[in-house]
């Protein structure tokens, strides 16, 4: 059966006390809807329906990217009007699958089991058992255990407050069967809303199957209303991606002090020290090893790589065995060979540096086409823009560059070619001869240091 989720994301989230809305604050770097998003698409479903409201555009915006529909609720009337907004588009032989925007971290297994239930003809609720349960909305079952309908917390009487299991807000059902009660629904309760959990009542008059399913832990149903909860799923998402880590054999120096923002997989003996940060897809080769405070984001390392201290790498290629670091700063577009070396405060941005060749101190590499078993030395830098263009600069195998150089693009230093060091490079060095570009010293006899005049 085709599946259409609908993800309500229409709520201001108050107690955020922020311009941002709700869905958009940052959960693992991503909003917290991008997580909703990323979960629908696991599903592989037919379509999936946003509904957004405060705070205007700004949500479709925010996540133009997504194929998603988007449709706007102008009015905030309560989750059954949410959900009734989406309906037109679509169809009657398919099945509704609801989330929620601010319940980021919801398992697969989970929603595959409920779609499951609700597949074989049913109306599948997905409830969770809480020691405090006050706010939400009370699963309550007859003599025998079957739910008959879902009261609301304003709604409630004493016998029904003292009910803990409630209802999560996430529900699946044929569409057919949910667009017939969703016509029905009043708003004649407490709040004045259209609320979504009176079509369990109604499914139970028409002697429709509900089935519930309650959800194992309360992590990924849990709803982000203030920044505490957020910071709580923040640390409920870091301690499982930290926890998988550890189970496929990876050494963390102290699982609370590495974030793992995104994809990271890891080869055999990968060892990662504190405070190390990783963002969107990242790939670390068996033996790879990470140094404190060290962030990589969208890159790959090769086995056997060492990356020191307080380096950041950004949209990288890093062949075997290369060293990088302390504070090295690699930026998107370089590819390094194998066995290459970047020291302390060398940034490179968009350059190939070929097999075994250094770049050891105080360097910037920019555009630059680098091959094998190069040195390049400390406080090299390729001038490679004017203010409005890039050039590219390239540096042959096996040249020496001295220290305190400048290369100036679009400039090439042929094979097995010497730098002087100081030179200031604007023209090509031939290969295998010493090029030397700096002016002659010179000596002024007698010279005398201008003196401060003594105080009175
Ligand atoms: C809802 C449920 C309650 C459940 C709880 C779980 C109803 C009537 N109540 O209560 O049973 O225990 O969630 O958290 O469904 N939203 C819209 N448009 C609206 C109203 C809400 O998009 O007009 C969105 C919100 O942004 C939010 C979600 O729907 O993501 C839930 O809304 P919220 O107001 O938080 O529902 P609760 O009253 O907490
Ligand atoms: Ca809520």
């Amino acid at each position: 059966m085709p599946v259409d989720i609908v993800i309500l994301a229409a709520g201001q989230g108050t107690r955020m006390k922020s311009e941002l809305p709700k869905v958009l604050q940052p959960l693992a770097g991503r909003p917290m809807l991008e997580h909703v998003l990323e979960r629908s698409a696991d599903l592989g479903a037919e379509a999936v329906h946003v509904v957004y409201g405060y705070g205007g555009h700004q949500v479709p915006k925010a996540l133009a990217d997504w194929p998603v529909e988007w449709i706007l609720q102008e009015e905030q009337l309560g989750t059954g009007h949410a959900v009734i907004q989406a309906m037109p588009g679509i169809a009657d032989d398919s099945l509704v699958l609801v989330l929620y925007g601010d319940v980021p971290l919801i398992r697969e297994a989970t929603l595959t089991e409920l779609l499951e239930k609700a597949g074989s003809g049913s109306l599948a609720l997905l409830s969770v058992t809480l020691s405090d349960p006050t706010g939400y909305g009370r699963i309550i079952r007859d003599d025998r255990g079957q739910p008959q309908k879902i009261v609301e917390q304003q709604e409630a009487n004493e016998t029904e407050l003292t009910v803990c299991e409630v209802n999560t807000g996430i529900l699946a059902c044929p569409a057919a069967q949910l667009r017939n009660w969703l016509t029905k629904l009043g708003h004649d309760n407490s709040q004045g809303e259209f609320y979504l959990t009176d079509v369990i009542a109604m499914a139970v008059a028409d002697q429709y199957p509900v089935d519930v399913l309650i959800a194992s832990g309360e992590i990924e149903v849990m709803g982000v209303n203030d920044k505490r909860q957020l910071a709580e799923l923040e640390s409920a998402n870091r301690a499982e991606k930290t926890a998988g880590l550890m189970r496929d054999g990876v050494t963390l120096l102290d699982p609370a002090r590495v974030d793992v923002r995104g994809k990271l997989s890891c080869g055999r003996d990968v060892v990662i020290d504190i405070n190390a940060v990783f963002e969107g897809d990242v790939e670390l080769g068996d033996g790879v090893n990470i140094g404190p405070n060290v962030i990589v984001r969208n890159s790959k390392l090769a086995a056997g790589c060492t990356v020191h201290a307080n380096t950041v790498i950004e949209d990288a290629e890093i062949g075997e065995s290369c060293e990088l670091g302390p504070f090295a700063r690699v930026r998107p577009g370089t590819v390094l060979g194998a066995s290459a070396k970047l020291g302390n405060f060398v940034e490179v941005k968009k350059s190939y540096i070929g097999k075994g060749s250094k770049v050891n101190h105080l360097s910037y590499i920019g555009d630059t086409e680098i091959g094998e078993r190069v040195n390049v030395g400390a406080g090299t830098i390729t001038c490679n823009y004017d203010g409005a263009n890039k050039f590219k600069t390239t540096i042959e195998d096996d040249v020496f560059i001295g220290s305190g150089v400048e290369l100036i693009a679009p400039v090439t230093v042929e094979k097995g070619a010497t730098i002087g060091a100081g030179s200031t490079i604007s023209k090509n060095a031939p290969a295998n001869e010493l090029t030397v570009a700096r002016s002659e010293q010179t000596i002024v006899k007698g010279w005398e240091r201008p003196r401060k005049k003594a105080k009175e």
